[in-house]
Formats: structure tokens, C-alpha cells, sequence
């Protein structure tokens, strides 16, 4: 039987539903039963009710924050390596120095974190929602992790003081993106409007005629009168632009823009997530707890 038929027979069988990540390969989002952003799938995953397996296919701290969220589920993540370096950038040894050395600054974690440093946060946010959950705290001062350049992103749009934590968190595939490309591409395709990610530096920022979440800018595009894009996010997302704007063009303003951890989902491996139930993604309560309690209050800001 053809791989793509057994993955939907064995969904149907085992009463499984598979998130996927705006990153994923084209085959996989074509699969999938839904193919967001990182908040989008954590809110999917938290209310999922009538499946008894979700199959996550994104990277590790993804699936657990779906884990976290929705505790009676099972959750499995297709490959046991695919996980988020940047996430990998802040250790709870590094959480609990800076605490130490700034007491009474409340400390936001970005989503992309181990389980283990969100349960020591006060509140998580996303690429879609960070600058509202920096609003949304009194202090004028606030602790902020891993990424150092959605850090200086959401410190220009409240003009809060943000300490990031740890001081040079950074995303290995954003950190591809240059301004002197986009400029080129720029000069290249006049008529383009520019949109990209905010773990982008402050340099392509500058340049971009809009800066969100992978599932912002695919709003973005849709509602623009722009017929040409030049999109400063990983190349996953293109997938995702073209099926949903045919009418319309997308360019990656850098070529070699690809997460390898996204990409070591394949569909093989999705297959035999569902077969056999793996890898299954399981939280310490003792960590869920307080990493809950950080997600849901993210999760209740109206934003
Ligand atoms: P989004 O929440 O914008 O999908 O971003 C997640 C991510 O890992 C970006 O690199
Ligand atoms: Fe992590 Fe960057 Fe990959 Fe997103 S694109 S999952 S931040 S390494």
C-alpha cells in the first residue's frame, strides 16, 4: 500500500491527528490535519479532544509544550534528534544566575526553551505574541530568553529594558539572513514587499517591510495587494505561501535557509510515529506543573 494511504489508514485506526509545523516538508504539511505556527499548534493540541494520539511534527520543545498542555494525550514526536538548538542555548543553571543576579525582574521565556527552564519563568510567549505578553507585565524591566534578537525586536516595539538571557541565544538558520542579500533581492525585485521572522538581526529587520510569526506572515501575504514577496523566514514556509496565494511569488531571501532539525521529520518517519507510537514525549509533572502554569498564562492574554 502506498506510504501516504497506510499513514491515513492508520490515522483513522488509531484516532490520531498530525500537527504539523510551518517548516515541515511539503509532503508532510500536505498530510497533515493542520499545519500552523507555534501558538496556533499549541492551542490545537491543548483542546484536541477527540483524538487519543497526536503526532507532532515539529521539534522537541513543541511537542512538549503540547504534552504540558494536554496531559491526557499521548504525544510523539517523529524523530527522536529533532530538536531546536537555540532551545538547547539556555540551561536552568543559566535561568537560575540571572534571577539571582536580577531579583524582582520577572523573566519571559520564549516558547523555543526546554521544559525544564520554562518551569522557572513567570510567562511564555511566541514570535506571534511577544511584544503584547511584554506589554501586558507592569515592570519596566524584564529578563528575556533565548533569542537575543527577538529580545532587541520586542525591547524597540515597548521600549521596555530587555536583559537577555542567556546573552547570546540565537537561531543558527536565522541567523543566515543578511541585509546585504535583501537588499540585492530588493534592487532585483522592486515591486516586492519584504516579510520576515523576528529571530532575523536587527539588520534585516530594518529592511523588512513587515516582522512576525511564520503563520503572521502567511496572514500578511494573503491580505496584501503585493503580487511578489521576498520572505526572511525558514524555506518550509514557502510550501505553505504557494499553496494558499497561487497567484502570487515567493522568494527566499536567502537559498540555504533550512532548519535541518525540521527537516529530519520525513514521512517514513511519520509513518512509523503512528505504527508504533513513537517517540512518545513525556514531561515530569513536577516540571509540567509550573511550565503549565507559564504556557496558560501566555494562552489567556487576549492578543
Ligand atoms: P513561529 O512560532 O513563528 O512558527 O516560529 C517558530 C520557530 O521555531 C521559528 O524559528
Ligand atoms: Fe529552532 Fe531556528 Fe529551527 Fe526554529 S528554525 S526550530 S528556532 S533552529
Amino acid at each position: 500500500m502506498p506510504l501516504v494511504d497506510d499513514i491515513v489508514r492508520l490515522k483513522r485506526e488509531k484516532r490520531a491527528i498530525i500537527l504539523a509545523h510551518n517548516y515541515q516538508r511539503p509532503e508532510i504539511q500536505d498530510i497533515a490535519d493542520y499545519v500552523g505556527d507555534s501558538i496556533e499548534l499549541s492551542k490545537k493540541a491543548m483542546d484536541e479532544r477527540e483524538a487519543e494520539l497526536i503526532v507532532f511534527s515539529a521539534v522537541d520543545f513543541m511537542a512538549e509544550s503540547a504534552a504540558i498542555l494536554n496531559p491526557r494525550k499521548k504525544v510523539v514526536l517523529p524523530t527522536l534528534g529533532a530538536r531546536c538548538p537555540m532551545a538547547q542555548m539556555l540551561t536552568v543553571d543559566e535561568v537560575k544566575r540571572a534571577k539571582t543576579l536580577h531579583p524582582n525582574v520577572p523573566l519571559v521565556l520564549y516558547v523555543n526553551s526546554l521544559a525544564s527552564a520554562k518551569a522557572c519563568c513567570d510567562i511564555c510567549c511566541t514570535s506571534a505574541n511577544a511584544v503584547a505578553v511584554i506589554e501586558s507585565l507592569t515592570a519596566d524591566t524584564v529578563l528575556f530568553g533565548p533569542d537575543r534578537n527577538l529580545a532587541e525586536y520586542v525591547g524597540e516595539k515597548t521600549g521596555k529594558t530587555i536583559i537577555p538571557v542567556p546573552e547570546w541565544g540565537f537561531c543558527p538558520t536565522h541567523l543566515l539572513f543578511q541585509p546585504e542579500d535583501v537588499q540585492i533581492m530588493r534592487m532585483q525585485y522592486p515591486d516586492a514587499l519584504v516579510l520576515a521572522h523576528p529571530e532575523c538581526n536587527g539588520e534585516v529587520r530594518k529592511c523588512a517591510d513587515f516582522v512576525g510569526s511564520t503563520s503572521q506572515m502567511c496572514r500578511y501575504a494573503r491580505e496584501s495587494s503585493a503580487r511578489r514577496f521576498i520572505i526572511g523566514t525558514e524555506e518550509g514556509l514557502l510550501h505553505r505561501l504557494r499553496r494558499d496565494n497561487p497567484g502570487k511569488e515567493f522568494l527566499l531571501a536567502y537559498e540555504g535557509a533550512v532548519c535541518p532539525n525540521m527537516k529530519l521529520n520525513t514521512l517514513d518517519r511519520l509513518h512509523a510515529a503512528l505504527r508504533e507510537e513513537k517517540y512518545e514525549v513525556r514531561v515530569p509533572e513536577s516540571i509540567a506543573r509550573r511550565a503549565r502554569k507559564a504556557l496558560e498564562r501566555m494562552l489567556a492574554l487576549k492578543t
